[in-house]
């Protein structure tokens, strides 16, 4: 098959028509290619990747990115790309996901976040994950979220719990894509409820 052939054949989401959420000081909004290159940078970053397996390399993260926008396109929400006005273009993602493995907590939509390091500390990833919570029970009018990290991911499980979500204990589990015997297997399982967030906001 020929280059130009590829490229007319071959479909990209970035761009495409989407939900776009606003807060005070966030957008979240489809994926654009000019993200791929910070996103690269935040996946490389071995502060934002240490509760992961392993850092990414260019072409790993941007077929990440390629299906995270996927997942917008297909679904009408996903994990968007995350804007900060006047401060940066491009700051990470926040936003949902149809967990994509079997666990006995599936099927569930996860609501999830990554940040550049010189994006955190900020409160942005709560500010824009409470939006993100409202849009899931409000607009797509789903029952639960869940969000999952590995016990020792402070920051990640504060984010849950500024949220409004509570660990599950019971409901702990093992990441299937993990390998056996790796130290990242074990996950702890949150959970926020439709009647919480309403419960929550008073
Ligand atoms: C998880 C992650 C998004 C959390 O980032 P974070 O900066 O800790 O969380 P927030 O953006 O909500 O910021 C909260 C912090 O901002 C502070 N803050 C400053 N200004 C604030 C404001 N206007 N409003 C709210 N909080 C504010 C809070 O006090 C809090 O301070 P702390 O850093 O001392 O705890 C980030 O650590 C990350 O990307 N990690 C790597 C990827 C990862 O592990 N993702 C999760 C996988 S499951």
């Amino acid at each position: 098959m020929s280059t130009s052939t590829m490229a007319e054949n071959s479909h990209s989401p970035f761009g495409t028509p989407a939900p776009t959420l606003s807060t005070e000081r966030t957008i979240l909004r489809q994926w654009c290619p000019e993200d791929l290159p910070l996103f690269a940078a935040l996946n490389a970053d071995r502060d934002v990747m240490r509760h992961f397996p392993t850092t990414l390399d260019r072409a790993q993260s941007d077929a990440i990115a390629h299906r995270l926008a996927q997942h917008i396109e297909t679904h009408g929400y996903g994990p968007w790309a995350l804007e900060i006005p006047g401060v940066t273009p491009f700051a990470g993602f926040v936003g949902l996901m149809r967990v994509g493995f079997d666990a006995p907590f599936v099927p569930a939509v996860e609501i999830g976040w990554r940040l550049a390091r010189a994006w955190w500390s900020k409160g942005y990833a709560t500010e824009a994950a409470i939006a993100v919570a409202q849009f899931a029970f409000e607009t797509l009018d789903l029952e639960a979220l869940v969000s999952f990290t590995v016990p020792a991911n402070v920051r990640s499980r504060a984010v849950m719990e500024r949220i409004g979500m509570r660990h599950c204990p019971g409901e702990d589990f093992l990441h299937p894509l993990v390998p056996p015997g790796h130290r990242m297997r074990r996950h702890v399982l949150y959970r926020l409820d439709a009647h919480e967030l309403a419960a929550n906001k008073g």
